[in-house]
């Protein structure tokens, strides 16, 4: 096998240097972002092929342009730097990258069983497909479902994984969820309270799984840049980990997606076999579509919100092409007053957004046509009890936040 070419992003505090690296992996040349502090004698160990210099490279260490490769600080030209000046070969593809992970998985794991906390959402979901390439028979996954997850997707996580030899199961926690957060409208005390049950609830359930040695996790490449992390083990010991898996007290944990940015892990997934609705499915937070209901959280609310969201959903999807990187209602706590079937009513008012981004740090509001916003407020207020009027929120991000709490 061909050594894999490296382009280096090395990166003095700029803030393109996620769109700098993905640029380089589109052309088919695999790109790693180092920070700019790195050691002349660190970076030539790496091997570059050629150097990507992002932020302000005032201070990047006269070395750099002395160690025999290309180094350019333009982004303006990166194709022709990266296929002409660097010689790039340009045959890295996530083929490679799903052969390497497979190995590496074998090697680590051995006859261990495997943990994986399956949320459903992309980079949990491709995890699960890999392992169970990589070691079928040997996992065991655990959907914890908090009750706020969209119209239909609890079945549909299930069905995606059906036959599979996952040892899945799914805990139905709605009621459990609920009783913790009544009367509660502090959108961090909510989040909190959410986090910690989604841990004990998850707790237990592993528990009666008896003693596994691994967890898994679905954490990507943009995860690792932005924690100021380094990628290249498979296996992370305990103490460089954060959340879930040092909570429950693992040692082991494995992450065989940290090398890909979310394209390639959605790539990875259709390659391993995975549904477009599980692959091409937007962003979606942890504590679901509890963010996006204002005030206390209750069934009633919940099962409006989930209403009137499949709505914008199925609206944006069959109409909005390209679709909007992410779509979805809020239940405000706001009430007006309206008129139905003749009678004065006094509900909340539904907000529906959808933004455009790049990469979800910056978002400006998705100019959904207006003929097509009139059909989601015409069935939204027709088909869903409980709600008075829909606006849109067009607020770009700064300063609003994609998620209203
Ligand atoms: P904000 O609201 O911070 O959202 O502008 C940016 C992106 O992050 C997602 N988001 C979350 N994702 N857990 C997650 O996994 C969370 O608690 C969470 N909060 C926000 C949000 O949907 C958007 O894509």
């Amino acid at each position: 096998m061909k050594e894999q070419q490296m382009i280096l992003v090395l990166d003095f505090g700029g803030h393109n240097k996620e769109l700098v690296a993905r640029e380089v992996r589109a052309m088919g040349v695999y790109s790693e972002i180092r920070p700019g502090s790195l050691t002349v004698d660190k970076i030539k160990a790496l091997n570059p092929i050629g150097i990507i210099l992002t932020g302000n490279t005032d201070k990047c260490d006269p070395g750099v342009h002395q160690l025999g490769v290309p180094v350019t600080s333009s982004h303006d030209n990166l194709q022709s730097f990266v296929m002409e000046d660097c010689k790039a070969r340009g045959d890295y593809d996530v083929d490679g990258y799903l052969e390497q992970k497979v190995a590496e998985i074998r090697q680590a794991v051995g006859e261990q069983r495997v943990l994986l906390a399956l949320s459903g959402g992309v980079d949990s979901s491709v995890c699960a497909a890999l392992l169970v390439k990589a070691i079928p028979g040997q996992i065991n996954c655990i959907f914890v479902d908090h009750g706020f997850m969209r119209h239909g997707e609890p079945h549909a996580i299930a069905k995606a994984f059906e036959g599979q030899d996952i040892n899945f199961v799914s805990i139905d926690a709605e009621s459990r969820f609920l009783a913790k957060l009544a009367g509660v409208t502090d959108p961090e005390e909510k989040r909190k309270i959410i986090g910690h049950e989604f841990i004990t609830v998850f707790e237990e359930e592993s528990k009666k799984l008896g003693d596994i040695l691994f967890f898994a996790q679905g954490t990507i490449y943009p995860d690792i840049v932005e924690s100021g992390g380094d990628y290249g083990n498979l296996v992370k010991s305990h103490h460089n980990v954060g959340g879930l898996p040092e909570k429950l007290g693992f040692e082991k944990v494995i992450e065989p997606l940290a090398g890909l940015f979310k394209d390639e892990v959605r790539k990875l997934g259709a390659k391993l076999g995975l549904p477009n609705e599980i692959v091409n499915r937007q962003p979606f937070p942890g504590p679901g579509l509890a963010v996006r209901c204002i005030g206390e959280l209750t069934k009633a609310k919940m099962d409006t919100l989930r209403a009137a969201d499949h709505i914008v959903t199925q609206e944006i999807e069959a109409n909005v092409n390209p679709a909007p990187q992410q779509y979805f209602c809020v239940l405000t706590n706001t009430p007006s007053v309206g008129i139905k079937n003749h009678t004065r009513i006094y509900d909340p008012v539904i907000a529906v957004r959808a933004i455009n981004t790049q990469d979800f740090m910056t978002a400006t509001y998705y100019p959904i046509p207006h003929e097509i916003l009139a059909k989601i407020a015409n069935r939204i207020t027709a088909e869903v009890d409980g709600v008075s009027r829909v606006v849109y929120d067009i607020t770009s991000k700064p300063p609003g936040t994609v998620e209203w709490e």
